[in-house]
């Protein structure tokens, strides 16, 4: 099975704090894959970069083969994610934060009322 995610020899330095020093990992296509480790291991800043939000300082990265350093946006139109803490507002309805995060896509207007539909 092909890998979907790889990171190899991963370095993410801030100042003097080696955040991740020379990580290498893959998950294959349709893995359950968990990413554990103590707190301050390095966890969140991998995800980071992976995620293409923070630039790594060297190594390589690929989701389906792409590079987020090349370009995140092709990176974030393939993957999904769950963040730690609710993103959600909670003074709107779950329709309008759908509506909200769909806009962040550029995703609007009948565009949204037709991928709406879909879920409903
Ligand atoms: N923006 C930043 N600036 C400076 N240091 C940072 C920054 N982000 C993370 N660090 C440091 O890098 C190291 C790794 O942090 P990271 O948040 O990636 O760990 P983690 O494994 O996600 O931890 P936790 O289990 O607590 O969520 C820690 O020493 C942290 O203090
Ligand atoms: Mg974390």
């Amino acid at each position: 099975m092909k890998e979907i995610i790889s990171v190899r020899n991963l370095k993410k330095y801030f100042g003097e704090v080696r955040a991740v020093d020379d990580l290498s990992f893959g998950v294959r296509e349709g893995e359950l894959f968990a990413f554990l480790g103590l707190n301050g291991a390095g966890k969140s800043t991998t995800i980071n970069v992976i995620c293409g939000v923070l630039k790594k300082d060297s190594g390589e990265v690929l989701v389906d083969g792409t590079d987020a350093d090349g370009d995140a946006s092709a990176v974030k139109s393939k993957i999904g994610v769950v963040f730690q803490e609710s993103v959600l507002d909670r003074e709107l309805s779950v329709s309008d934060n759908l509506r909200f995060r769909a806009a962040l896509y550029g995703i609007t207007g009948r565009a949204f009322a037709a991928r709406l539909g879909e879920l409903s």
